[in-house]
């Protein structure tokens, strides 16, 4: 039974407002709440009364009350329903009794390490209340929280609260009021024993917000970064797009059961601790970024989600494509652009292009699903960021923030959908002609091949560029049609300056030129440029990676993409150019050694390498993140999707190593003085130019540890004693494993000893021996005294980091490491069917695979299948990648 966009009906009756009151009290948890509720005012109601019909999931019986007198509703598993007048508006009153203990799968209110907390987004509302829990009924709430003051001294909701009130018998009471109308995924509440982080932020209108931040007792040190990381987005915000906050108080709760990475709920985010407690000596610089971009986007929420919000679910990526563009501007200010550019780009082929181009593909905007939760993808949230990015980029940074100011008034205070976005974005172009069908991008799904042809004839002062663009079909989707498709691009000549191309010189078919973007609108289309100076000319395209395409260009050679990857002055396109010659480089290496050839010389790469990362001063360099950046390999994730089909996992895995190996048996000196330079003794101090040098050292560290002498032990493990901080320990750490060092058994020993105790950073300890080992090295962590199967980042951190971080072991050939895969999800769904879905989607590559190792994976996923009590959640990904293609 699946849900259709083209089904959308609005809903009959509204609720303007919630009266709850739960009482926090172990398994005898009560939730009451009184709705306002009157007839949908934009429908005929014909009979004067009409069926109210709430949602419900996994509630006991319901007390119910229209107009203070108790009723019989209609109640199945998943609905509450009765008879109401729709001649004019009726008070419902419900209520429920709850034990949020035996919630296990963390949706609606649930019991963490003794904190209730609750996630409502998407569903999870009707778990608590019976309620219309759709995004467009939007209400005004007013929540009344009782618990014994001794279990619960902290209880938050969202809004402005006041005072907390003493009952009889140790209770007490505090009411919250949220004056905003929001729909019912925004609800939140929180009660426990928590230490708090306060601190203060004046908006720009002057309204004083208390911030705090709410932790685990004990832990409240971690948080002063995250604090920090707080009142730079909300200074952002203001500035960059002119959003101010709205409430007199900001919280932030951070518990250590969660299934995501955090809620944006009305003034009360609710994240999961990973995402918010940091120590330099429990952190890496990865946790502080994505931690201060995490907050960022949460707040960013806000606006982008709570003040504007979804009509529907086809529509999340309204909210999340959008706030996921914000915080990437965000961290592109706070940071480097183009370290985060290159980031994200990264991050897309590794994780997004393989989604488009398997069985769980699905349009940004999907016209159907069986279950929503399995819609939180790298295609709504990353190339629903991209979506945003070219139109930003199409309207050029002041009619953008126009029409984002046009739609946040617009529609403030509405529930829209994504044509309602691209109005406003279209009522902002201005004289920048016909506007171009971004609609497409969101409704189109899988990844659009762009092959580029260049054609220079010098003599004649001419070249020619020819597009042409064509997606391959995706489940459910059989024919695409063309998109538009903005390729920012510019001639570069032999100095490596941009060319002035005036339109007056180039002939344009297919398309249009605007500024430096060529806006590709067919299936192909032509550049044909004239009067060009003497001397060799070549492009470069698709700078700052302008359009989420997979682009191959014919026509550059080598010797001109190591021109280009020396002197194009986009810095993210000179990264670009290199990053495609060692693709080409590694998927030959994977070739030959498939074929059982020798992997032949890649000494001009490795020569082009030293240069871009290695030459001169990189001592004092102030970009040493950019070239840590340029000498890193494309992932293996991304080579096995380069390479497409039949893949063996352990050729790909060599081609990489061999790769390194070979770099250094040729350049190795270079790089091993480049090292000494450093000295390896490494302060700690996470400041941005001590994490840029670190991340070069690493890179450097990276290469090296796959060659075979003995003195890179000594190296690693020298760079592993003058660890200052977390990111070179366990960096270092996770280099000797792979190299199967006798020094990784004792640092490992040494770090269980310190850490034990701490489950957030005996994390990266599990994850990296999930990511170096097998189906066996996962068993024998389980049985760790700080393993806990019942604990999300714990499960991801051992059977999310093989199945994710491990090529060879979770492909194991003998079918090992399916096995155990779908042993464990079969077992977990029963408790999380949301962790569950998650972990099985890493199944996704399984026909790219060899023959025996599909074999092997189909029965897994046949298994999985044929469970009795299969979740939705988890069926719902199975079948879909079992479907034939
Ligand atoms: N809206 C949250 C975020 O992106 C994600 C929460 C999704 N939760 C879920 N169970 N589907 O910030
Ligand atoms: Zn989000």
């Amino acid at each position: 039974p699946s849900i259709r966009l083209a089904d959308y009906k609005p809903p009959a009756f509204l609720i303007d407002h919630v009266d709850m009151t739960v009482r926090l009290d172990g398994p005898c948890t009560q939730a009451k709440a009184t709705y306002h509720v009157r007839p949908n005012p934009s429908l005929v109601h014909a009979n004067g009364h009409g069926q109210l019909v709430l949602d419900a999931d996994a509630l006991g019986p319901v007390d119910v009350r229209v107009n203070g007198a108790q009723i019989e509703p209609q109640q199945d598993r998943k609905h509450v329903a009765f008879t109401l007048s729709t001649r004019e508006g009726s008070k419902v009153e419900v209520a429920t009794t709850l034990d949020p203990a035996s919630n296990t799968a963390l949706s609606g209110l649930y019991l963490t390490n003794g904190v209730y907390c609750t996630q409502c987004e998407a569903e999870g509302f009707r778990r608590i209340v019976p309620f219309l829990d759709r995004p467009d009924v939007l209400a005004t709430y007013t929540v009344t929280l009782e618990a014994q003051q001794a279990a619960c001294p902290v209880l938050l909701s969202n809004g402005n609260p006041s005072p907390i009130e003493a009952l009889d018998d140790g209770w007490h009471s505090i009411t919250w009021h949220d004056p905003h109308p929001k729909p019912s995924y925004l609800f939140a509440l929180v009660g426990g024993h928590l230490d708090q982080v306060r601190d203060s932020f004046t908006t720009r209108d002057g309204r004083e917000v208390a911030l705090s931040i709410y932790v685990e007792p004990g832990k409240a040190e971690r948080a002063t970064f995250a604090m920090q990381a707080l009142k730079r987005c909300m200074a952002w915000d203001e500035e960059r797009f002119g959003r101010l906050y709205d409430l007199d108080v900001f919280n932030i709760v951070a518990v250590s059961d969660f299934n995501l990475g955090a809620m944006e709920n009305k003034g009360l985010n609710i994240f999961n601790d990973k995402y918010i407690l940091a120590s330099p000596t429990t952190a890496t610089d990865e946790d502080y970024q994505r931690i201060d971009a995490i907050i960022a986007h949460e707040y960013f929420h806000n606006w982008s989600g709570n003040r504007v919000t979804c009509r529907d679910w086809f529509q999340l990526c309204l909210k999340e494509g959008l706030t996921v563009f914000r915080d990437q501007e965000y961290t592109s200010d706070i940071y480097d652009r183009t370290i985060k550019r290159i980031t994200d780009v990264r991050d897309l082929w590794a994780h997004q292009f393989p989604e488009d181009g398997g069985p769980l593909a699905h349009a940004v905007r999907p016209d159907s699903y069986r279950e929503i939760n399995n819609f939180y993808t790298a295609t709504v949230y990353e190339k629903g960021a991209e979506i945003v990015r070219m139109i930003a980029s199409w309207l050029g940074p002041q009619r953008f923030r126009a029409a984002m100011d046009r739609y946040f008034s617009t529609y403030d205070g509405q529930a829209v959908r994504l044509e309602d976005f691209l109005s406003a974005m279209k009522a902002e172009a201005g004289d920048l002609g016909a506007w171009p069908d971004f609609l497409g991008w969101y409704t189109q799904a899988g990844t659009p091949q762009v092959s580029v042809d260049w054609q220079a004839d010098t003599h004649a002062g001419t070249a020619h560029l020819a597009f042409s663009q064509s997606t391959s079909p995706t489940p459910g989707q059989p024919d695409k049609k063309p998109l538009p498709v903005p390729c920012r691009l510019a001639l570069v000549d032999e100095a490596g300056d941009d060319l002035a191309i005036s339109p007056d010189h180039v002939v344009v078919q297919g398309g249009r030129l605007v500024g430096d973007q060529f806006l590709l609108d067919s299936a192909h289309g032509s550049l044909q440029f004239t009067d060009l100076p003497s001397g060799t000319v070549r492009p470069s395209l698709f700078r700052d990676y302008s359009a989420p395409v997979n682009h191959m260009v014919e026509g550059l050679d080598d010797s001109d993409r190591l021109f280009l990857a020396a002197k194009d002055s986009n810095t993210f396109s000179s990264w670009a150019h290199l990053q495609s010659l060692y693709s080409d480089a590694l998927q030959r290496r994977y070739h030959r050694l498939t074929l059982g050839e020798p992997l032949g010389d890649d000494h001009a790469l490795f020569e082009a390498m030293i240069a871009a990362g290695l030459c001169c001063e990189i001592d004092h360099d102030t970009d040493q993140a950019g070239r840590a950046a340029t000498i890193t390999l494309p992932s293996a994730h991304d080579l096995a999707r380069t390479i497409g089909r039949n893949i063996d996992p352990l050729h790909v895995e060599e081609a990489r190593i061999s790769f390194s190996r070979d770099l250094c048996a040729d350049r190795g000196t270079s790089v091993v003085e480049a090292l000494e330079r450093f000295e390896l003794e490494d302060s700690g101090d996470i400041a941005p130019e001590a994490a840029a040098k670190r991340s070069l050292v690493l890179a450097l560290l990276q290469h090296l540890s796959r060659c075979e002498t003995p003195d890179v032990d000594d190296l690693l493990g020298r760079a592993l004693r003058g660890a200052g901080g977390m990111t070179m320990r366990i960096k270092t750490l996770a280099l000797l494993l792979q190299r199967r060092s006798p020094l990784a058994d004792q640092a490992l020993e040494a770090f269980d000893a310190e850490f034990h105790d701490d489950p957030l950073t005996m994390d990266k300890w599990f994850a990296i021996q999930a990511m170096n080992g097998t189906a066996d090295t996962l068993v024998a962590l389980e049985g760790h005294r700080s393993y806990d199967r019942e604990n999300p980042n714990r499960v991801r951190s051992l059977l999310g980091a093989f199945a994710t971080g491990n090529l060879s072991g979770f492909h194991a050939a003998d079918g090992s490491g399916y096995q155990l895969m779908a042993e464990r999800i079969g077992t977990l769904d029963g408790r999380n069917p949301q962790l569950a879905a998650r972990l099985a989607s890493a199944f996704r590559t399984w026909r790219t695979m060899d023959a025996a190792r599909q074999t092997f994976a189909q029965a897994a996923l046949e298994t999985l299948q044929s469970m009795p009590n299969i979740s939705t959640d988890l069926s719902d990904i199975v079948t879909r990648m079992l479907e034939p293609e």
